[in-house]
């Protein structure tokens, strides 16, 4: 590659935004689900979903580009193999989590990157005036995005990511900031000796896909605040990052006791008991 080429990848990487910004479009809109019994002309897509044909067809162009959609004839479309999650009758809809990571919350701090490499303070709280946890609290919408957003993401990759991992054959397994529970049911399945720990902050764990999930007596629900304390595990998974303090991050990683989310934090984290920590019975008592 010489520079001129060099030169005009790197404006197409620049320009990456407008592509996340065409495939919110086209989840907020639903065309996809205008798509499945085959091509249509941009007119009918525009009438259908309520949006303006040339304005849609300069959307569509773009993601023609990235493979999500493919062009037929001058004006038509058809949704191609890489955007068939976008529909709703998808055995894993993306839409929510395309909107989710599409948004403000997470596009203006994305934006933000080059303020964040020189400072320390966290920028989220400078722009938005409070936590993300506070933010997500004070807004209804934002929260209800958010977390199914991230339930729809975390249920696409959970099973690929529990058979990938080094799980050990017996233990304790903690899921931070697991909520759902979703990974951790993953892991519990993927190790049937191992017993699970679902950990998320007072009033956000959610054990209605653990009960339903058919693993009586493999796993306990334990309120908590993972800058205070993390339950003791023998392993420790986490869609949310505990060694950076951050909740950003939706792709799971998994440590061990020995690994650096233990070490970082030091050695307390995983044997200090805190009086804001409750662990819950599989019968749904807490004590
Ligand atoms: C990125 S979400 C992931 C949720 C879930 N694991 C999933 O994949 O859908 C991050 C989770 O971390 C939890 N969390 C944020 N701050 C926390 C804290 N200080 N202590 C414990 N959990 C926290 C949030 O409540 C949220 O459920």
């Amino acid at each position: 590659m010489d520079d001129h080429q060099s030169a005009l990848f790197l404006y197409d990487e620049a320009m990456a935004f407008a592509y996340s910004a065409a495939l919110r479009v086209a989840a907020a809109i639903g065309v996809a689900d205008h798509l499945v019994e085959g091509p249509r002309s941009v007119d009918e897509l525009a009438e259908a979903t309520g949006t303006r044909p040339d304005a849609l067809n300069r959307v569509l162009r773009a993601l023609a580009s990235r493979g999500i959609v493919h062009h037929h004839g001058v004006r038509g479309y058809s949704l191609a193999e890489r955007g068939r999650a976008l529909r709703g009758d998808s055995a894993v809809p993306a839409a929510t989590g395309v909107l989710m990571f599409t948004d403000t919350m997470f596009w203006t701090m994305t934006h933000a990157l080059a303020a964040s490499v020189t400072e320390d303070k966290p920028r989220f709280e400078r722009h938005f005036g409070r936590t993300l946890a506070d933010y997500l609290d004070g807004d209804p919408g934002v929260d209800a995005l958010y977390h199914e957003g991230m339930a729809t993401v975390s249920d696409a990759e959970n099973a690929l990511v529990a058979r990938a991992c080094e799980l050990p054959e017996t233990g304790t397994v903690v899921d931070v900031g697991g909520r759902n529970g979703s990974l951790l049911i993953a892991a519990l399945r993927e190790r049937p000796r191992t017993h699970g720990i679902l950990f998320d902050r007072a009033g956000a764990v959610e054990t209605d896909r653990l009960e339903a999930a058919g693993l009586d007596g493999r796993w306990t629900a334990v309120e908590g605040d993972f800058f205070a304390e993390v339950p003791r595990a023998t392993c420790s998974c986490s869609s949310a990052s505990c060694t950076t303090g951050t909740t950003t991050s939706a792709s799971a990683s998994w440590t061990t006791a020995a690994a650096p989310c233990a070490r970082e934090a030091g050695s307390w984290w995983w044997t200090r008991s805190s009086p804001r920590t409750r662990h819950r019975t599989r019968a749904g008592r807490w004590t």
